[in-house]
């Protein structure tokens, strides 16, 4: 192998960088040439690339966001697209692509390996949902952002003695929302996968809490579960209290990488160059039972990732 091409894709995830840095000094130390594709699978269509030596990945490992851009590409799902992006590889002199992203990535990565490139991909999402690996790139820093803007908040609603809706992100998955509430010492959580009554698991739980003294109240709700204004509104006309909602948004996406992040990120960039270079294709590096594992993509597609019951209920039990 002598050229391996190297992209971001989907919603870029702090740790990117990190990878993108490992596998290209593992290319560096086995003489192949790195190859920095910009914006996805759509500078991949484009030729639009650079090439990568070690120096020129120097200090990323603490930058947030991707070094190499990141895009949603339509024109990729296509046929001509695909054509496109195979033409691009063998024009280019790329025999094997390192796709980190999510379940889109993974989708495109397979293609382009049934079309004979070969492809190996690493799980990077802040929602850290994908099925096949129990950790996903991101996750770590996200919830870290998501827990530091919670804890300033608390402050001022402990000393107003008000009632906080935090809305945080998850594309329809509750594993950060999980994971930030337990942190938080939320009074509740509302996530997809376990449906919830208002009345019992909102409205009453919060008067419970004012029963045995509390005095200021955390919801933390996953983002599509339910309208955090509307809550908050409800809230404060049901049980008179003095409520706020906040979205923390795209701050979640952003900031340096914690040291999980970059730690992860590092082993699983340079295991996947390992990967590429013994000859695998189509395949994700997984983090399963404390190990780097490669999992065929279509398999990977396919398998889903059930939420941690034991941690909800914990969470709920703590919650009095
Ligand atoms: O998948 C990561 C994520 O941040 C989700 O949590 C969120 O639903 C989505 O991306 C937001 O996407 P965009 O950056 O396109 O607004």
């Amino acid at each position: 192998m002598r050229r391996i091409g190297i992209l971001t894709s989907g919603g870029d995830a702090p740790g990117m960088n990190a990878a993108i840095r490992a596998a290209v000094r593992a290319c560096a130390q086995n003489g192949v040439i790195p190859v920095g594709i910009h914006r996805g699978y759509n500078g991949l269509i484009h030729s639009d690339v650079v090439e990568l030596d070690a120096r020129s990945v120097n200090g990323i490992t603490s930058r947030g966001g991707t070094m190499l851009y990141t895009a949603r590409c339509e024109e990729f799902k296509t046929d001509a697209g695909l054509q496109m992006a195979v033409n691009a590889c063998n024009y280019l002199g790329l025999n094997g692509i390192i796709a980190i992203g999510g379940d889109g990535t993974f989708r495109g990565a397979g293609k382009l390996s049934a079309a004979g490139i070969n492809t190996i991909c690493i799980p990077a999402t802040i929602d850290n949902d994908i099925g096949c690996t129990h950790y996903s790139i991101g996750f770590d820093t996200a919830a870290n952002t998501a827990i530091g803007a919670i804890d300033k908040l608390a402050d001022t609603m402990q000393s107003h003695e008000r009632t906080s809706i935090v809305e945080v992100m998850g594309h329809g998955a509750g594993h950060l929302a999980l994971y930030v509430g337990i942190a938080v010492g939320a009074t509740a959580i509302l996530i997809p996968e376990k449906p919830f009554d208002f009345e019992q698991d909102v409205l009453e739980h919060i008067r419970e809490g004012k029963y045995r003294n509390k005095h200021h109240h955390l919801i933390i709700v996953s983002e599509g579960v339910a309208d955090t204004l509307a809550i908050a509104q409800r809230i404060r006309d049901e049980l008179g209290l003095d409520t706020r909602a906040t979205i923390i948004g795209h701050i979640q996406r952003g900031g340096s990488p914690t040291a999980r992040d970059r730690v992860m990120a590092t082993r699983m960039g340079h295991f996947a160059i390992e990967a590429l270079l013994a000859g695998k294709t189509n395949q994700v590096v997984c983090y399963r039972n404390s190990q780097l594992v490669l999992t065929p993509i279509d398999e990977a597609l396919q398998m889903k990732k059930s939420l941690d019951s034991y941690m909800y209920r914990v969470a709920k039990e703590v919650s009095i």
